[in-house]
């Protein structure tokens, strides 16, 4: 099953991957994940990203599609994947079609989760993540159990690099105006389902869910 998730910064896309890669056994693969472990590392490919994802730009596609062809290629993608932030623009979508070339689809179902934009705002000022197991948090709505430490692994969540509020109203531009013409893209393909990613995480999840097992019927 190949999976897509869509949706504005701070929607629950990684949130959901998170959950929904246990229910479909298949690999969660964050392109912003894969960009801030390049960063961290300080790889070619990390430094040419940084500045972009500091303005809250994208990085040019030439550089993700290169990072995404090598990890669907690895042996754990053959039962499929689920996508995160990946693809972001119709270029993008077209050439991870034509990755897969004649032997079928590189997505199968594309997933949208709805949030209102201050609700978004709202989230990604709480967030904190782990840097070392990935695990997200909100201040708020999804506390770790000791302040501003990861019940998993114990480590000292961060707070990201572009959620500063005028970083995120960029991140949301940026959404508005290169990434919601997928969903018109998707549509026209028929196989874009929109969830209202408003509610509970485990609700949401059960809504992505049952919208990917209804069109497999
Ligand atoms: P990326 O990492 O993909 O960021 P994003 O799309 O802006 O999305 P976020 O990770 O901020 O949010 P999310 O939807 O995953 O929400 P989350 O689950 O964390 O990209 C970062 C940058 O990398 C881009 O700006 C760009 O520069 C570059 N990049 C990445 N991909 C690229 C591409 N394909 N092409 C070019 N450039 C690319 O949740 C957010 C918060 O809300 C958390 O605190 C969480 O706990 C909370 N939360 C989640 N769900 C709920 C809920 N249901 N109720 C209440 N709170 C919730």
């Amino acid at each position: 099953m190949k999976i897509a998730l869509l949706g504005p910064p701070g929607s629950g896309k990684g949130t959901q991957g998170a959950m929904l890669r246990e229910s479909f056994s298949i690999p969660h693969i964050s392109s912003g994940d894969l960009l801030r472990a390049a960063v961290e590392a300080g790889s070619e490919l990390g430094d040419q990203a940084k500045g972009y994802m500091d303005k809250g730009q994208l990085v040019p596609s030439e550089l993700v599609i290169g990072m995404i062809r090598e990890r669907v290629a690895e042996n754990d993608c053959t039962g499929g994947y689920l996508l995160d932030g990946f693809p972001r623009t119709v270029e993008q979508a077209e050439k991870l079609e034509s990755m897969v070339g004649a032997n079928g689809h590189a997505v199968d179902h594309v997933v949208a989760l709805e949030v209102e934009e201050d609700k978004v705002v709202e989230r990604l000022s709480g967030r904190r993540s782990c840097p070392e197991c990935g695990r997200l948090y909100h201040v708020s709505f999804q506390p770790p159990r000791s302040d501003g430490i990861c019940d998993d692994c114990g480590a000292e969540l961060m707070i990201r690099d572009d959620d500063r509020e005028e970083t995120i109203r960029k991140r949301l531009e940026v959404y508005r105006r290169q990434t919601a013409p997928l969903l018109d893209f998707y549509e026209k393909a028929a196989i874009l389902r929109i969830v209202d990613g408003d509610a509970a995480p485990a609700e949401v999840a059960e809504q992505v869910l049952a919208a990917v097992r209804e069109e497999d019927d």
